[in-house]
């Protein structure tokens, strides 16, 4: 027994002093004083040697044990400070330290949370509406019928609808947020101030200031006694709170079939400063949010009574706007990762 004690001692302690680290360690020692280990096991058989025999090789099995653990303890702790060497000698903990990349908003998020901010301010809540959208709420509830012209103006993009229920032209990418017009009212009762910031996709050439893919900010209002001139105000307000109050605006006539009268707003050229650039496509003005009194066909389809009550609806090209606010020359700028660009903002 003395003998397997000491066998058990030196081939414990020679084992630790080769293991390299911790993980070996741990194994060594279940391999010794774990449960079914080499001591473990041999502490049991004490009790089967003659009495006398017992306190002798007591004292010696306890011996056998602390050594096996003070020498596991103290390999551990060389191993430690061992590593910690190395890494010190690997690492420069003096060498100036390099700055991680932070992001932040996209400048069209960063104005986007402005503009809802100041409809907010106006008594306006922003909703979400789908990106796919039916022919319905697109056209139709906006008094554009299948065959009328203004659905020319709108590259609409067609939804494969091949082996499904759907009629052939009933679903579409919608063209514009307007498409919430429809949907909010059939739903809610005025009076109601409804701002729809969206995605909005055309067939469309892209070029310095088109895109295929584009964003709005609808807007609507509906109310009693709503008149032209507060669509003016609001224009004017919200406009000169985006861009800057010396900002100079103009409004057109123009013509959408969903209000009437139809007014075009301009803004002047912040590229060029009025002069005339490509921006402006030599103008000195840039469109910006087309609006109108919303037409009574489009308060009567979703069940208002066009006699009582009133509204006025309105579109801000956002995407137009943060490139006129940051004097852009090319909305492509927009959708280019190069961080170049984005660092600018
Ligand atoms: N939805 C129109 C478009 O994208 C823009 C528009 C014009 C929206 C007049 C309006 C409006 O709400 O009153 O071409």
């Amino acid at each position: 027994m003395e003998e397997e004690l000491m066998q058990i001692k030196n081939s414990a302690v020679s084992m630790i002093i080769e293991a390299v680290d911790q993980k070996e360690l741990e194994e060594i020692k279940l391999q010794f004083l774990g449960r079914s280990g080499r001591l473990t096991l041999t502490l049991k058989e004490i009790t089967k040697l003659p009495k006398e025999k017992r306190p002798e090789i007591g004292i010696l099995a306890n011996d056998v044990k602390r050594v096996i653990e003070e020498t596991l303890e103290n390999q551990m702790s060389n191993l430690k400070s061992q590593k910690s060497h190395e890494i010190k000698k690997r690492i420069d903990t003096t060498a100036p330290g390099i700055k991680p990349n932070l992001g932040h908003l996209h400048p069209m998020t960063q104005v986007l949370y402005e503009v809802v901010e100041v409809f907010k301010s106006l008594g306006f809540q922003a909703a979400d509406g789908p990106e796919i959208e039916t022919d319905h709420y697109n056209f139709e509830a906006l008094n554009i019928p299948k065959d009328h012209p203004a659905r020319d103006t709108q590259q609409t993009l067609y939804l494969d609808t091949r082996n499904s229920k759907v009629t052939p032209g009933d679903i579409i990418l919608r063209t514009q947020t307007s498409a919430m017009q429809g949907r909010i009212m059939e739903k809610v009762k005025p009076p109601l101030r409804v701002i729809v910031p969206g995605k909005n996709f055309r067939y469309e050439q892209v070029d310095a200031s088109h895109g295929f893919e584009f964003w709005q900010v609808e807007g609507f209002l509906v109310d009693t006694n709503v008149r032209l001139t507060d669509l003016f105000g609001t224009i004017d307000y919200v406009l000169r709170k985006l861009m800057g109050k010396d900002v100079k605006l103009k409004f057109a006539t123009t013509n959408f079939p969903f209000v009437e009268p139809g007014v075009d707003t301009y803004i002047s050229c912040t590229v060029c400063g009025g002069r005339g650039c490509s921006f402006c496509k030599y103008s000195g003005w840039s469109e910006i949010m087309p609006a109108g009194m919303i037409h009574p066909n489009v308060l009567k389809a979703v069940g208002y009574n066009s006699q009582k009550v009133s509204g006025f609806a309105f579109a801000i090209g956002l995407s137009r706007l943060v490139t006129l606010r940051y004097q852009m020359d090319d909305l492509r700028l927009l959708t280019n990762p190069d961080m170049r660009i984005l660092e600018q903002f």
